[in-house]
């Protein structure tokens, strides 16, 4: 079985479609999709096509659900210009999509954790609005009830992989199309990856071990920032450019 993991799309199609031909290169059975598809100033619509159209697995992330609960005057700004670019039948595909997903009784998927699609599940923000990586124990309790021999979890856009005591693996494949951003909760702190490269994973058992690797697929994020810019949203247009926020 090879997977590949992907997460995270943020509205950033040609990400998206870099890192689809590198999948085809790779060769894969099947991919995963974590979700937050579509919120940020870019191509939500032009993602929204794509996915539609491909084979994937895919679940909702929490800005996926804010998408489909909140009105256009409660969204914030990223999930508002999102919101209108996409039609009927996106709305329609996403309110279809589960929060997670067990493959083969062997593979967990969600976005955050297990029980909350807005919770770290690998990182940790400290009261300073540093960040760093969370506690263990709060990282094994997160994973006791899930039966899987991988997890699979997105949401920070930080690519890790952890192996917990008792052997299972848990994969963080990083962010496709947002390489960096800011959140105000639980207080002011920014995630940060350095790159602006295209980033998800691949995953192969072999012989009841999985093989995994990260994948970092450069492509030209010009018209991406250039639509940031476009949006008032230079934070936007600095991280898909760069991987820092500015
Ligand atoms: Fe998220």
């Amino acid at each position: 079985m090879k997977l590949a993991v992907i997460a995270d799309i943020h509205g950033n199609v040609d990400a998206l479609q870099a890192v689809l031909r590198d999948i085809k290169r790779e060769g894969v059975d099947q991919i995963i999709n974590l979700g937050d598809h579509f919120s940020g100033p870019l191509d939500a619509g032009g993602t929204a096509d794509l996915l539609i159209g491909s084979d994937m697995r895919s679940i909702r992330g929490n800005h996926d659900r804010w998408l489909l609960e909140q009105s256009a005057a409660e969204m914030g700004p990223s999930d508002r210009v999102a919101a209108a670019q996409l039609d009927e039948k996106h709305i329609a595909w996403l309110s279809n999509l589960p929060t997670s997903l067990t493959i083969e009784n062997d593979i967990f998927a969600c976005h955050g954790t297990p029980d909350s699609d807005l919770t770290y599940w690998m990182e940790t923000v400290h009261s300073d609005g540093s960040t760093g990586i969370a506690d263990k124990n709060h990282i094994e309790k997160k994973a006791c009830d899930i039966d899987a021999s991988l997890m699979l979890c997105g949401h920070t856009h930080i690519p890790r992989l952890m192996r917990l005591a008792d052997g299972r693996l848990l994969l963080n494949p990083g962010s496709v199309g947002c390489p960096a951003y800011s959140d105000t909760a639980p207080v002011y702190h920014s995630m940060q990856t350095g790159t602006p490269d295209a980033c998800y994973a691949i995953a192969e058992k072999s012989d009841k071990n999985w093989f995994v690797s990260i994948r970092n697929v450069p492509y030209n994020s010009n018209r991406m920032a250039a639509l940031a810019h476009k949006n008032e949203r230079s934070d936007w247009a600095s991280a898909v450019a760069t991987g820092w926020l500015e």
